[in-house]
């Protein structure tokens, strides 16, 4: 519960300042994806580069691993009623194979991003906050499954979290 609470946290950036002291803040990457279409304009980075674990890549178990990690995260976001609307009828392989590469260059972890920046990707999806939370959640307990320790996770969530910006529709 404690950990749930903090890391949702810190998705709203109530403990920035924490984070930043720490020397956590992600870098941002110069190989965002390009926007296609001018009038999008990210407010965050989709591949902001954490250089300050360069373990943890590995930590996540790599490609295999992050494979694994987002199958499991996306059978849970089919099952739960904050997240299912969006991805029951969507190509959920691409999806998934998008996201380990993501997450891959997120961890600095030997892959490139072809996929499109957050804010397009998202656009008119009309995701509100409770379904943010929902998949947040769900790729929480994903991870707590696959023993990634605590520490790491919030290295992934506190990258992921600016991005919450681009993708919710107020
Ligand atoms: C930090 C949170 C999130 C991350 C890192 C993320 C990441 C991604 C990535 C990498 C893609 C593929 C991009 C592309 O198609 O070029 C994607 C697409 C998608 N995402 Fe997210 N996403 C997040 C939040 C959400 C939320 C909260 C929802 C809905 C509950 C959602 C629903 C979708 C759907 C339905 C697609 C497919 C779009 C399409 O095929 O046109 N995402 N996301």
């Amino acid at each position: 519960m404690f950990k749930t609470t903090l890391s949702l946290a810190l998705l709203f950036g109530a403990s920035t300042a924490a984070f930043a002291q720490e020397n956590l803040a992600p870098q941002y990457n110069v190989q965002e994806p390009a926007v296609s279409d001018p009038s999008i304009k990210p407010t965050a980075p989709t591949t902001p580069i954490i250089t300050d674990d360069e373990h943890l890549y590995e930590t996540f178990g790599g490609r295999e691993g992050l494979t694994a990690l987002m199958d499991d995260a996306m059978a849970r976001w089919l099952q739960n009623p904050k997240t299912r609307p969006f991805f029951e009828n969507a190509d959920q392989a691409r999806i998934k194979a998008l996201l380990v590469e993501q997450f891959c260059v997120i961890m600095h972890g030997p892959c490139t991003y072809s996929g499109r920046t957050m804010a397009e990707a998202h656009r008119g999806m009309n995701v509100k906050e409770g379904n943010f939370y929902g998949l947040v959640e769900e790729l929480q307990v994903a991870m707590n499954k696959r023993h990634i320790p605590f520490r790491a996770q919030n290295r992934l969530i506190a990258a992921l979290a600016p991005m919450h910006r681009d993708i919710i529709d107020k």
